[in-house]
């Protein structure tokens, strides 16, 4: 694929947490495009891996985690940045975790909003002062000229009275006035990808929806790429363009979002879509509450290294003797929608005659 279609390309990305009670494989063969523009959605159950692979994406992955494998291509249009002159394409699992190339593309060309919201701001540093210094980092500008940036920043993202809030501690804002200063922080380089982790999940759903507005104005405006990521998939259905479901450290399902809403294919996708609450699904019409939908079975512990597919023990498509030994591949089941599951593997004879035919 070249540069001019996509941003960002995770290729078989693995990251392990090596610690005293085994192996966790928080990331297991991830395969990620994301486009400039377009928003990718990352979506799936607790556990699954999601803010490892942003982290990794960062190259912040904390000790004891360790990329073990795969690829994270960076295409971008050479920009000049104060720390040095970047190359067109990047591999960012082969830089040093900080070294000045890393430096040089985290916060300006790929920036994060943090699952933590006051993870990403120090308490007692104005949030003006923080910033400042992202600003500063990668530009090349005066104090005065950095901070009139900084209050641009938050006059962007509507915070009321932003030459007042510049100097601000974080504690002395709300919640969303917070999650709306770390936004403003993000994208205070002006980057080419933003990664939002969860960033509306503490907030309540009228503030979420102002914020999801704010991100999709500041997308069209700087034409940027965003990976969002979240477990709500009425947040996917309003943001994403494009949609990966994870389950385990392995992305099953990638396609756009109609197809994701209309016609999933894995049988974990499936489930994921049927445990959305409808009203009806919450209390009858004579008020009896109903239970939810849930998904079977329980997430196997971190440690344990299931054989074949990993959703199989809760799949009610399980097939004995294949899904419990074999590891799915990735197939295109249709144009642009890609699945691992053997319920799409083709036939023994349609994989003889689709490998003839590429002799
Ligand atoms: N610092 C760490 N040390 C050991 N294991 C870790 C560490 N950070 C994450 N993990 C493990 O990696 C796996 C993936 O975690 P991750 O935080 O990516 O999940 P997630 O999909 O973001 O979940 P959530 O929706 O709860 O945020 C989990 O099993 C988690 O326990
Ligand atoms: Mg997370």
């Amino acid at each position: 694929m070249s540069g001019n279609e996509v941003i960002a390309e995770v290729k078989n990305l693995r990251t392990y947490f090596h610690v005293p009670e085994g192996v966790v494989r928080a990331v297991d063969g991830v395969d990620l495009v994301i486009k400039p523009g377009r928003t990718l959605g990352v979506v799936g159950e607790s556990g699954c891996g999601k803010s490892v692979t942003a982290l990794s994406l960062m190259r912040l992955v904390p000790s004891p985690g360790r990329i073990e494998g795969g690829e994270i291509i960076y295409y971008q249009s050479v920009r000049e940045t104060s720390a040095s002159s970047l190359s067109d394409i990047i591999d960012i699992t082969r830089l040093k975790p900080n070294s000045r190339e890393i430096r040089a593309i985290r916060g300006n060309h790929i920036s994060m909003v943090f699952q933590e919201p006051m993870a990403a701001m120090l308490p007692v540093r104005t949030v003006g002062s923080q910033i400042m210094e992202a600003i500063t980092l990668h530009q090349n500008v005066s104090h005065q000229e950095a901070r009139e940036r900084a209050i641009e920043m938050l006059a962007r993202v509507n915070l009321p009275n932003p030459d007042r809030i510049v100097d601000n501690y974080p504690f002395q804002l709300s919640g969303g006035m917070r999650q709306r200063a770390v936004i403003a922080m993000a994208l205070s380089c002006n980057p080419h990808l933003l990664i939002a982790d969860e960033p509306t999940t503490a907030l309540d759903v009228t503030t979420e929806a102002q914020i999801l507005d704010l991100m999709r104005k500041l997308q069209a405006d700087y034409n940027m790429a965003i990976m969002f990521i979240t477990h709500n998939l009425g947040v996917i259905a309003e943001m994403a363009d494009e949609v990966a479901v994870m389950y385990l450290g392995k992305v099953v399902e990638q396609t756009d979002i109609r197809s994701i809403f209309i016609n999933p294919l894995h049988p974990y996708t499936q489930a994921l879509l049927r445990s959305i609450p409808q009203l009806d699904d919450v209390m009858t019409r004579s008020g009896e509450r109903r239970q939810l939908h849930t998904i079977k079975g329980m997430v196997p512990d971190p440690y344990t290294v299931l054989k074949g597919c990993p959703f199989h023990p809760r799949c009610p498509h399980f097939m004995s003797e294949v899904c419990d030994q074999v590891v799915p591949e990735v197939i295109e089941a249709e144009p642009d929608h890609i699945v691992r599951c053997h319920l799409y593997a083709p036939s023994p004879e349609e994989a003889q005659t689709r490998k003839e035919a590429m002799l």
